[in-house]
Parts: C-alpha cells; sequence; structure tokens
C-alpha cells in the first residue's frame, strides 16, 4: 500500500538536544528503508543561538505553518546556561504545547530490561502503564499574583485552572487510549481531600466519563499514596490519568522506575492534529557536546511519533531494536555501557529489522 507523505518538523534545540535528535533521524532514515513508512523531515534552528543572535524565540507565524504544514513535530530540549531566565525555552516549548492545544501529554512508563530498574525482584511486565498528564491547564496556567512583593508582608497567591471541557477531554482521551490498547485499568490521581474544587470538578468528571466505559475498571488514588504505590507495587497501574502538576511529578518518577530519564519519551497530543514528540529529558547542559548523552529517550520518542502518524509496525520494530541494544549491554554510560551517543544510536539502528 503506498501511503501519504507525513511531513516532520524536527527542532533539536540547545544542550544535548541536537545529539540525540541526530540519532533519532537516523532510525527514522533506517525505518524508511525496512518498512513502508514516508517522511519529509524539514529542521528548524530554534532555541538559545538563535535567540542570543537575533532575538527570535518561536518566529512569527510558526504555530499557523506548523498546523497547517506538518502532521508532527520532533523536539529535542530547551535550556541553556546563556539564559537564565529561559524565556526562549518557555516562549518555543510551551508556545507550541498551549498553541496548538496539545492538552494530552502521553508518558509510557515500560521496563525494557530487569537491569534498569532501581526496585528490587521487579520483571519486565510490572512496569508497564502511561501516564495521562493534562497539558493545558491546571497549576501551570501562570494565574496568580504578589502583594507587596520584598517586603516581610509579602503575599503571593499561585492560582490552579480546571475547567471542565479541560478535565472532560484529558480523561475521555486516557479511557479511549486504555479501551484501544486493551488496557484494563484507569487510575485517577489526585488531592481531593484538600483541594475541594478543582479535585471535585475531576472526581465529577471521572465518574461521568467511566460510566461510559463499563469494560474498563475505573479506580482513583489521592497523589501521595500514589507516589508510594508506584514504587512498591507498580504492577497495579495500566493507565494513569492527572493534572499539569501531580502528571509532572508522577512521570519522573515513572522515568526512574524505567530506568532514568535517558530512557524517557513523550507526546504531546492533539489527537487529529499536528502534535509534538519530545524526550522527556531537558537540555544536560554538562553533557552537551560531549557525545555522551543517552538517545534512547529521542529514539523511543520517535517511535512514538511514528505510531502516532499511523506507521504502529514501525514503531514497534524501534522499540523492539532498543530493547535488544539495551539487553545486549550496547548503552551509554548512564546505562552502565561505555558507548558514546553516536554508537549507541547506530546499535540501536542497525537492529531494526523488516
Ligand atoms: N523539555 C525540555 O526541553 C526540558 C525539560 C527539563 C529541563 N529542561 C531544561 O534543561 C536544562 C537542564 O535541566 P536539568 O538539569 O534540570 O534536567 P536534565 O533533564 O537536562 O538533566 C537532569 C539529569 O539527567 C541527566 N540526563 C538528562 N538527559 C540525559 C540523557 N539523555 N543521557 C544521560 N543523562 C541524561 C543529566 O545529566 C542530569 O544529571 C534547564 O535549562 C532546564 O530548564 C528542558
Amino acid at each position: 500500500m503506498t501511503r501519504t507523505i507525513k511531513r516532520i518538523a524536527v527542532v533539536a534545540g540547545d544542550g544535548i538536544g541536537p545529539e540525540v535528535i541526530r540519532e533519532a533521524v537516523r532510525v527514522l532514515g533506517r525505518v524508511r528503508e525496512t518498512h513502508d513508512v514516508r517522511l519529509e523531515l524539514t529542521h528548524f534552528d530554534w532555541g538559545a543561538d538563535k535567540f542570543l543572535s537575533e532575538g527570535v524565540t518561536l518566529p512569527e507565524g510558526a504555530l499557523e505553518m506548523l498546523s497547517r504544514d506538518f502532521d508532527a513535530i520532533l523536539a529535542g530540549a530547551f535550556g541553556d546556561p546563556r539564559v537564565p531566565s529561559n524565556k526562549h525555552a518557555e516562549d518555543i516549548l510551551l508556545g507550541m504545547r498551549r498553541g496548538l492545544d496539545l492538552y494530552i501529554n502521553l508518558r509510557p512508563v515500560r521496563l525494557l530490561d530487569e537491569r534498569l530498574t532501581p526496585l528490587r525482584n521487579r520483571r519486565r511486565e510490572d512496569i508497564d502503564f502511561v501516564v495521562f498528564r493534562e497539558n493545558t491547564e491546571g497549576a501551570y496556567c501562570g494565574a496568580g499574583g504578589f502583594l507587596k512583593k520584598g517586603t516581610d508582608d509579602e503575599i503571593a497567591t499561585q492560582e490552579e485552572l480546571n475547567t471542565r471541557r479541560g478535565v472532560e477531554r484529558i480523561i475521555t482521551a486516557s479511557f479511549e487510549y486504555a479501551r484501544d490498547q486493551g488496557r484494563r485499568r484507569v487510575t485517577m490521581a489526585d488531592k481531593s481531600n484538600v483541594q475541594r474544587f478543582g479535585g471535585d470538578l475531576w472526581q465529577r468528571v471521572f465518574k461521568e466519563v467511566a460510566a461510559r466505559y463499563t469494560d474498563i475498571e475505573a479506580n482513583h488514588q489521592y497523589v501521595d499514596a500514589m507516589a508510594m504505590f508506584m514504587v512498591q507495587d507498580p504492577a497495579q497501574y495500566d493507565v494513569i490519568v492527572s493534572n499539569n502538576l501531580f502528571g509532572d511529578i508522577l512521570t519522573d518518577l515513572g522515568a526512574a522506575l524505567q530506568g532514568g530519564l535517558g530512557l524517557a519519551a513523550s507526546g504531546n497530543i492533539h489527537p487529529g492534529r499536528v502534535s509534538l514528540f519530545e524526550p522527556v529529558h531537558g537540555s544536560a547542559p554538562p553533557l552537551a557536546g560531549k557525545n555522551v548523552a543517552n538517545p534512547v529517550g529521542a529514539i523511543l520518542t520517535a517511535a512514538m511519533m511514528l505510531e502516532y502518524l499511523g506507521y504502529a509496525e514501525a514503531g514497534r520494530a524501534v522499540e523492539q531494536a532498543v530493547q535488544s541494544a539495551i539487553q545486549s549491554g550496547e548503552t551509554t554510560r548512564d546505562l552502565g555501557g561505555t558507548l558514546s551517543t553516536e554508537e549507541a544510536g547506530a546499535s540501536v539502528s542497525q537492529r531494526i529489522a523488516k
């Protein structure tokens, strides 16, 4: 079957971003040889260098161009010690997440090799879940303010925004995913025992949506308890749904369970629209330019993107190649291996089979 071509905007960004994205792009090149995958990649230089030399973060018209001309965005990381305000990163990354209304932050937590988890006596199947983090509102809406700033009487307020529409669409997406992927259970994490208003809305909407998916078990945990259970008994989780702040924290815990930030992948998704795929890690300035960063997070991110674009088989082939490389000990130093970024990328790429 001949497929239509999928257009990818590649924004490598700062620090280790360009090094890990180079390996993800290498893997996409390999997949084009082994599978019926048609991709066209266009590179954009948005990041700290451009901001420092031209004062430009996310160029004018970029969001319209991305929506109109692209199917997906593959991004590295943003953050540079020369920009302490982090303005460019905020404009580019949050600009795309919010401006493109990418309301699902999807983060799989999957153990690829038993040796990678810091937990004792866990098998691969014990750590295999996905987190749906709300990505456009909550505590990240920027609402709040100061009164009497800089004085002893200073007051700072930090507000959290929860819209019915926003809560309903992320919860619905988590149940849809569970049904689609043959997962049994959706667990919602909140703190509704103390956050009485936002938490109440999440509770009501969760029950309403769950009632439409009688084939999926719906359960609830307070987020503090969930943090504990994720360590004690991660096997109970299939799909987790939570707000922006709790999802952010839980997914870093999840990344640690699967072997570290260098392995974690994510998608910022609005189904049916251009969506953004990026490794969970940041720009890791101390590692930048040294060819030591782990490219696997970026490579697994590319696999997620392939799946989103309708190339599920190719995405699975990439995951299998990553797993095989890790099981053979062909890894970067953060996972106990000796390979450089480039060598680790090449090792995965060579293992991708038709
Ligand atoms: N999505 C993003 O673009 C994003 C996310 C987080 C942080 N940041 C930015 O990145 C910069 C550094 O932040 P940070 O140090 O808190 O987080 P970081 O993720 O860059 O690094 C955290 C730790 O993980 C290690 N690490 C990260 N990625 C790795 C990889 N691929 N291979 C091996 N080790 C890896 C780092 O060496 C460091 O010890 C900051 O400017 C921050 O704002 C950006």
